[in-house]
């Protein structure tokens, strides 16, 4: 997972999001460079980088050598190699967030739980815990879904998808198909090296992913939709969960 992906990742990311990001984090919390920020499934470090532009302290987390080798180039933020599920040992931090879905990585059944109980133990009293995920209707939106981009270096990518429900859950199958060219002689004709992973995603309720927060003791609990602008239901694009710890 997010080995080869990792080399195309950027390319299809809008870096308008990020900004959308931030400004929903500044919407939360204020003054971001107040805290120290620890930002889960931090990928190849868009988020991280503006975080670090306020001047706020930062740490990264993420369970791909690839794209932590990306984040490296672009952040000074100490960044970790490990899966988010365990906090433990980690230098304290007051915000902790997680953007673009990376919890919808985590697929094995108490995965969610465990994460919101890792980060409520790893927070400080009145620490916040922001992320989104996608809702069940983005998720179920995925089934037979298919796309193809070409980008400038001449890597082609075709992205196939399949949903399967699950009691409670949905979650998607993502077949990520990627033919990197490879360097020929001119006049010769071009050559494909052929990349192929496999990423899962699940996703829960509105209501099923608010029960697992209290659960795990976040009591404070803010949905939105939109960056924060919109009411939230299991139809919204993205969910977006505000959540502070005391
Ligand atoms: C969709 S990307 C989002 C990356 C980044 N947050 C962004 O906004 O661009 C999902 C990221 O989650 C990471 N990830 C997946 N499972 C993880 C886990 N158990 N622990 C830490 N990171 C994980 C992946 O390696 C990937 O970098």
């Amino acid at each position: 997972m997010y080995q080869d992906f990792a080399k195309v990742y950027d390319h299809l990311m809008p870096s308008e999001m990020y900004n959308d990001w931030m400004e929903y984090t500044e919407q939360v919390v204020g003054d971001v460079s107040l805290h120290k920020v620890l930002d889960l499934g931090c990928g190849s470090g868009d988020f991280l980088q503006l975080v670090e532009s306020t001047g706020a302290v930062t740490m990264g987390v993420d369970i791909s050598p690839e794209m932590l080798k990306l984040a490296a180039h672009k952040v000074k933020a100490d960044l970790y190699l490990q899966s988010m599920l365990d906090l433990t040992g980690l230098p304290t931090a007051s915000l902790v967030t997680s953007f673009c879905d990376s919890v919808c990585y985590l697929t094995q059944p108490d995965d969610w739980l465990t994460l919101f109980q890792a980060v409520h133990d790893f927070l400080p009293n009145q620490g916040w815990f922001l992320f989104d995920v996608h809702s069940l209707g983005t998720l179920a939106n995925f089934d037979d879904f298919m796309y193809r981009d070409q980008l400038e270096d001449g890597t082609d990518l075709i992205w196939e998808s399949e949903v399967v429900e699950e009691v409670n859950r949905l979650k998607v199958h993502h077949h990520l198909t990627i033919y990197q060219p490879i360097e020929t002689k001119e006049h010769e004709e071009a050559h494909f090296e052929k990349k192929k992973e496999h990423h899962i995603e699940v996703t829960y309720s509105m209501d099923q992913i608010e029960m697992m927060l209290k659960q795990a003791g976040f009591n404070q609990v803010n949905v939105t939709s939109d960056f924060g602008q919109e009411v939230a239901s299991d139809s919204s694009e993205r969910l977006f969960f505000a959540c502070r710890k005391g």
